[in-house]
């Protein structure tokens, strides 16, 4: 599916269907906006730009990206890296890092982004939800 794009005149939200994991975070927080049951499932004129922003910020696999009339704003991060463990779920990883892959490649990431911890992923090193599928615990 790859990228999805909805605009109105304050705001553009992008959301990555790649890196996307399916967590919830934003179906739970602001289910007017975002609603998977709904087509398209995100609506960015049900809510305040605002609230929607708020929203974008705590999307744990960086999917989420937002930008504001003319100027770029992705998710930027925490100034120092965390990682966190989702329990049965991927690395959820907070901050700017250096990715590389075993020869050294750089992988591009972004501020926000989950690695997969299962093995399961279709699109390693990062988690697509697939650890839900296979009931990995851990
Ligand atoms: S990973 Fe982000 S975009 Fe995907 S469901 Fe969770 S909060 Fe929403
Ligand atoms: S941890 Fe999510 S797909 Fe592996």
């Amino acid at each position: 599916m790859g990228k999805q794009s909805y605009s109105n005149n304050v705001i553009t939200v992008s959301w990555d269907s790649e890196v996307c994991f399916h967590s919830a975070v934003c179906v739970n927080k602001l289910g007017t906006v975002f609603n998977p049951n709904k087509k398209p499932w995100i609506d960015i004129n049900a809510e305040d730009a605002e609230k929607i922003k708020a929203v974008i910020g705590k999307c744990p696999s960086g999917a989420l990206t937002f930008e504001m009339a003319s100027q770029t704003q992705e998710n930027t991060g925490s100034e120092s890296v965390t990682i966190k463990i989702a329990e049965n779920g991927p690395l959820l990883v907070n901050g700017s890092i250096l990715l590389e892959d075993a020869t050294g490649k750089r992988i591009e990431t972004k501020a926000i982004f989950a690695l997969c911890r299962c093995g399961a992923s279709e699109n390693k090193p990062f988690c697509d939800g697939s650890h839900k599928k296979i009931g990995f615990k851990g």
